[in-house]
């Protein structure tokens, strides 16, 4: 069943109807101003930090779970208020839609032939939200119309706001002058930013104090101020600080009336503080009421609306594809590229399911997360890359997260998942391919964050190899530390204590445990560390990348050796030097991330284990929804396992269809030239391909999930935690680098496509070093006979590439056309 539709012309996501399975969210803004806003108007806002300065409230655990948002109360007088998003009032409409675009949401609705349109969305360079609210008076008479607004405050920092009560009752502070609400908890102290709320006409009233504005046992749903049609004019001290204004409408019949609400954050340098040295306490403004006049008019606010528009056009333009494939082309053209760009900017922090106030900035995921988003904007890429590795420390181990707004590590959760370092090299050797700035690699940085121990980024990256060298475990195989990329396979924690996080307890660490799939790993980035060796690591490098090599058949040695079960890779060795994840085993025998990893560092590709490694994950993990973690479930709590085993079998890490390595999964089939094999395991995760489900799928159809339950769970196909996953950026990496095979490359952009039977040709747009490459892609079929003899063929702008290339080299034009035979 379908709660909606893909409107590909507008690159929106319709959603017809407000009882959606499950909230069906969008962010608003890319950089510091951030929204999520679900498709009842709900959701909150905050300033770079969604721990540290959040905007709006949000209610944890709340029912129903949606409460809190953008509201806007229209109340026709003698008639029940209604709401543009159904919520909170529930008043039924005569239409409802809500648009959910690209960093836009637009809540289209009607009701006794009164229509609103309330249009939602960050202005590019601007720290606020735009609500632009359309009224139509459709019917044959006048109408007489209080619209109300409100949005609820959060005291900035919301752990603290949502549990130390006994101070923040006391200390929320606001000023409201003219048509404008300012929250300014704090500010009197040692913070010096505001926010304001503010529309852009007269009005007749306001509420600043929640309770007032609700009145007595009531929740957003029956406010008093609303049902009696009378603002009270009330100014919070302490308690509960909200905004609400009340403006007066009359519309004739056909009339049309435009308001513009903003919803703005400001920062004022300690000099420029207050309005004068007079007035200590009332705050100076003159940055909201610039914001409030740049947006005054409706003029303004549309054309900031289309430089948005214009913006995701420009970006999006940098891939496109025509495959001919509907859904295909909507999800490569839209939505993964949008999920890349939300993933880059919130890493985990701040979704549905992601609080905002728990992990910050993941590090493993961030350099993931630039994977995908690196060809979008490779300068904010780049960015990211020298904060990320101003977090690791000297011995090369790195943080696990980082607060985004000081940068610095989080120490509650520490180091030690062994993965980390290497992905440095991933995001690194991605970015460089992309731009060609191998200058990055010069760029001094210091470690964890402290002046004075600066090294080079290329020093860096060093010391992350040798940070997995140097803790290699009894069979030669990287020790895993509190975990790898699985979070959960906590070989060396053994937590008895309920409530102890199973990463972060003082770890056993037992010197034995060890991880195939860090194994794999240091193959394949330690190639590519080894090939940035060679290229630009000056007279020393090609020392090095011939030590490196070394070290990377000694490294391939010990898979083969230790890390092969028979018919598949093994995950791990636990804590006593048992196996994990193989056919000895009573339950997890066999794990989805060796078999994707290692054939993708190209391991077994020609003793036959790749091919059966993959051939076995068919056997055992693939489902209709995807290809589950593991296999069989573990049905009980394997202390000397950890967390993996904590959840109910077929659920998150304990076998759930965990999105994120499918796309691995996949890219190894394109290793052995499998390309239905690969699309198959593409198609089945996708959500616009899982959109008829919805009803089962649950979360929204334009975004991936992190996890699906798998066929062990009770509710199989179900997804959660939507939106914040490295599903965004590998999949974007498959679909577009393995199976249409686009792939930037240090001297050129490689075309090695490995297609499944459905696509015979089709053709990409790719932006790469400042030249559109205009690509079209033909598949000759050959007879059986001729098979062997394929060779691609290459002619840019109508000339041929010498044979057997497959690398477009750097061109110094702006665009060119290519046609390709495969
Ligand atoms: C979550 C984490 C990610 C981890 C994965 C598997 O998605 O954000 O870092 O790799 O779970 O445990
Ligand atoms: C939990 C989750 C896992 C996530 C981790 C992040 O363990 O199950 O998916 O990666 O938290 O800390």
């Amino acid at each position: 069943m379908k709660y909606g539709f893909f409107d590909d012309a507008c690159k929106e996501y319709v959603i017809e109807r407000p009882d959606t399975p499950l909230p069906w969210i969008n962010y608003l803004g890319n950089k510091d101003f951030i929204g999520l806003i679900s498709n009842t108007a709900g959701g909150y806002a905050f300033y770079r930090d969604a721990r540290l300065q959040r905007l709006t409230r949000f209610r944890y655990n709340n029912v129903p779970a949606d409460t809190g948002g953008r509201y806007y109360y229209i109340k026709e007088k003698g008639k029940k208020a209604w709401n543009p998003g159904f919520l909170p009032m529930k008043t039924a409409l005569d239409e409802y839609k809500c648009r959910h675009g690209l960093g836009y949401s637009i809540f289209e609705s009607k009701k006794d032939n009164l229509s609103c349109s309330l249009t939602c969305f960050v202005p590019l360079n601007e720290n606020c939200e735009l609500h632009r609210i359309e009224l139509k008076n459709e019917s044959k008479s006048t109408k007489q119309l209080t619209l109300y607004s409100f949005i609820e405050w959060c005291l900035w920092d919301a752990v603290d706001d949502s549990e130390n009560y006994q101070r923040n009752l006391n200390i929320a502070e606001i000023e409201v002058e003219d048509n404008v609400i300012y929250h300014k908890t704090e500010y009197r102290e040692r913070r010096s930013h505001y926010a304001f709320f503010g529309v852009n006409r007269d009005i007749s009233g306001f509420d600043t104090d929640r309770d007032v504005f609700l009145g007595p046992l009531r929740g957003f749903s029956e406010p008093l101020v609303v049902e009696e049609e009378k603002s009270q004019n009330s100014i919070a001290h302490g308690w509960y600080p909200c905004a609400s204004h009340e403006i007066k409408l009359e519309l004739l019949p056909g009339e049309t009336e435009e308001l513009i609400f903003i919803l703005g954050y400001v920062e004022n340098s300690p000099k420029e503080k207050w309005e004068s040295e007079f007035k200590n306490n009332i705050i100076n403004k003159s940055k909201a009421k610039q914001i409030m006049t740049r947006f005054a008019t409706s003029e303004s606010v549309v054309k900031e609306f289309n430089a948005l528009s214009d913006y995701w056009q420009s970006l999006l333009s940098r891939f496109k594809l025509d495959s001919g494939i509907v859904k295909l082309n909507r999800m490569v053209n839209i939505w993964h590229q949008y999920q890349c760009m939300t993933t880059f900017n919130l890493s985990r922090s701040a979704s549905y399911f992601e609080s905002g106030i728990g992990r910050g900035m993941g590090f493993r995921d961030s350099c993931q997360d630039i994977l995908g988003f690196v060809h979008l904007i490779p300068e904010r890429a780049r960015e990211r890359i020298l904060d990320l590795a101003s977090v690791q420390r000297e011995d090369g181990s790195t943080y696990h997260q980082y607060q985004p707004l000081t940068k610095m590590g989080n120490h509650n959760i520490g180091s030690n998942f062994n993965d980390d370092p290497l992905w440095l090299i991933a995001a690194t050797v991605a970015y460089i391919k992309e731009t060609g700035d191998s200058k990055i690699l010069l760029e001094d940085l210091p470690f964890d964050m402290v002046k004075g121990t600066e090294a080079s980024l290329f020093e860096h990256l060093r010391r992350s190899v040798q940070y997995t060298l140097g803790h290699l475990g009894p069979h030669g195989l990287p020790l895993i530390g509190r975990a790898d990329w699985n979070d959960c396979l906590n070989l060396n924690s053994f937590s008895t204590e309920p409530g102890e996080s199973f990463q972060s307890v003082d770890n056993k660490e037992s010197g034995v445990a060890e991880s195939i799939f860090i194994a794999a790993m240091f193959v394949l980035y330690g190639e590519q560390y080894a090939e940035l060796c060679q290229r630009f690591g000056g007279a020393d490098g090609a020392k090095e990348a011939k030590l490196m090599g070394q070290e990377l058949d000694k490294m391939r040695n010990a898979i083969y050796e230790h890390g092969w079960d028979g018919e598949w890779f093994l995950r791990a060795y636990n804590a006593f030097g048992e196996k994990v994840g193989s056919q000895s085993c009573k339950e997890g025998k066999i794990y989805i991330e060796p078999q994707g990893f290692c054939v993708m560092a190209k391991l077994g590709l020609d003793n036959g284990m790749a091919e059966q490694a993959l051939d076995s994950m068919h056997d055992h993990l693939l489902g209709d929804f995807g290809v589950e973690l593991l296999s069989p479930c573990y049905t009980k709590y394997y202390k000397e396992l950890g967390e993996i085993s904590s959840y109910p079998p077929g659920y998150k890490e304990n076998g759930s269809i965990f999105c994120h390595n499918n796309p691995w999964a996949s890219i190894a089939e394109t290793k052995l030239g499998r390309g239905d094999e690969a699309f198959d395991l593409y198609r089945r995760i996708c959500p616009a391909y899982l959109e008829k489900f919805s009803e089962i799928h649950r979360t929204e159809p334009y975004v991936y999930s992190q996890t699906i339950a798998g066929r062990s769970s009770s509710s199989y196909g179900e997804a959660k935690n939507s939106w914040l996953t490295g599903t965004a950026a590998w999949t974007f990496v498959n679909i577009s680098q393995a199976i249409l095979g686009i792939k930037p490359d240090y001297d050129g952009l490689k075309i090695e496509p490995c297609l499944p039977k459905e696509i015979s040709s089709y053709k990409v747009e790719r932006f790469f070093r400042g030249c559109t490459y205009k690509i079209s892609i033909e598949r000759i079929e050959l007879s059986e006979s001729e098979s062997n003899k394929i060779k691609t063929k290459i002619f840019v702008d109508g000339e041929e590439l010498s044979a057997g290339t497959q690398q477009i080299p750097i061109q110094d034009k702006v665009e060119c056309e290519v046609l390709v035979q495969v």
